[in-house]
């Protein structure tokens, strides 16, 4: 079996800079990669750069090489086409079918998955032409990652900028893995939560725990890459945003439940994934709490959180939402799974064994899924994004077509 083919379409935004580092990640990581830029890409990145870093000719016309039919033969031979940056103008185009060059034919004749990584301006990409266009892309399978907050091209800053390479990179990588299989779920909204809540005593101290976001974290890039409009409800994890993302920072258990009741009125499934705190301290104090000489410590007092995942399954916000919670446990792990997961009233629970060293903060997992049905999916120790995958695969065998 050759290289994988994967044309790198890149649209004439001053991003197109950032696309030469995708597409060495792209070469050195195995994959025969042919740029396609459009005319105005080139005011920005030459031919030559395309050229030399691909090792293949370069042409944004259909009118160089046509004994070769270079219009339809680059779209059907690749495996994954992947557009970044896509602009307003390029967006616009794929929506509407038009092709006036030789991307635009090239994602007309691509049979594959075709992810687009839209950079622009924060009023282009928030003007209704542009928010219809891109939700015309994913109803047809496209991938369209959410474009970056941050500094723009000039001195303003918003959402619009094109995410990092190593971002874009893998959500390709995914989406290659996935093979030319539309997105399982594509069209399809879900929340995730995700890291664990803190909650204040007084300005400088809280409850918290040991949950680092990891897995919540490998959720959404997994459910972004298999075609998913994602919500991410983050609490204290540190980790910078994926790619392909809408992400809500919040602090507390009260904030979180806040977000994710919000996110999930029109999910087609919520995943809990954060470690929620189950008590908070009654009280605030609005200043640090003193020691003094002779004064024993003070007794902190805690009240119940609500607890959203319960919740959440009761409520059933869609007909037919799927909702899945995770299970820390330490000792008895899957006959309390069993217990939590009738308690809940989810549809799925994913049991994992804690303690001091194991899956905290850790890059892997090893957990089993049980469901309402009874059936338990175990998944042997590996990557936090094959514990996702797998629930993915349990989440969508369950939505409603
Ligand atoms: O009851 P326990 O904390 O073990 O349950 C864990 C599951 O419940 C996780 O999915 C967590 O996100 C969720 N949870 C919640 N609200 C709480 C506590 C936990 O949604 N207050």
């Amino acid at each position: 079996m050759g290289k994988p083919k994967v044309v790198l379409g890149v649209g004439g935004g001053i991003a197109a800079y950032k696309a030469c580092e995708l597409l060495r990640r792209l070469t050195e990581s195995g994959h025969d990669v042919r740029a396609v830029p459009t005319a105005s890409a080139l005011h920005f990145v030459g031919a030559a750069t395309w050229s030399a870093l691909s090792g293949h000719p370069v042409s944004t016309e259909v009118w160089d090489d046509v004994h070769e039919v270079p219009h339809v033969r680059i779209g059907q031979q690749a495996d994954l086409v992947v557009v970044a940056p896509a602009t307003a103008d390029l967006l616009a185009k794929a929506a509407h079918g038009l092709a006036d060059d030789l991307l635009t034919n090239t994602l007309l004749t691509a049979r594959c998955p075709v992810v687009f990584a839209p950079a622009m301006h924060t009023e282009m990409w928030e003007h209704p032409a542009t928010r219809e266009n891109v939700a015309t892309l994913r109803r047809r399978g496209a991938i369209v990652v959410e474009p970056a907050v941050g500094r723009l091209t000039g001195v303003d800053t918003g959402k619009g900028r094109l995410p990092e390479a190593a971002e874009i990179f893998e959500v390709c990588r995914r989406a290659l893995a996935r093979g030319a299989a539309a997105p399982d779920l594509a069209g399809r909204r879900v929340v995730i939560s995700a890291g664990g809540t803190r909650e204040p005593l007084d300005p400088v101290r809280y409850l918290g725990n040991r949950s680092s976001g990891k897995q919540g974290y490998a959720l959404a890039r997994t459910a972004a890459a298999r075609g998913a409009r994602v919500t991410l409800v983050e609490a204290n994890t540190g980790i910078p945003d994926p790619a392909g993302v809408d992400v809500v920072h919040v602090g507390t258990a009260v904030q979180l439940r806040e977000a994710v009741l919000k996110a999930a009125a029109d999910a087609d499934a919520v995943v809990m994934a954060a470690a929620v705190a189950d008590f908070r301290p009654a009280a605030y104090a609005p200043g640090k709490i003193k020691k003094r000489d002779g004064v024993e410590a003070p007794e902190i007092t805690l009240v119940r959180n609500p607890d959203i995942l319960a919740e959440i399954s009761a409520e059933r916000a869609r007909p037919g939402q799927v909702v899945v919670g995770f299970a820390a446990e330490t000792d008895e792990v899957l006959a309390n799974g069993r217990d939590k997961l009738r308690r809940k009233g989810c549809d799925l629970l994913v049991v994992n064994e804690v303690g001091e060293r194991r899956t905290f903060g850790a890059e892997e997992n090893e957990a089993v899924v049980l469901s309402s049905d009874g059936t338990e999916t175990p998944v042997p120790h590996g990557p936090k994004e094959a514990l996702a995958d797998t629930v993915w695969d349990l989440v969508a065998a369950r939505l409603p077509a």
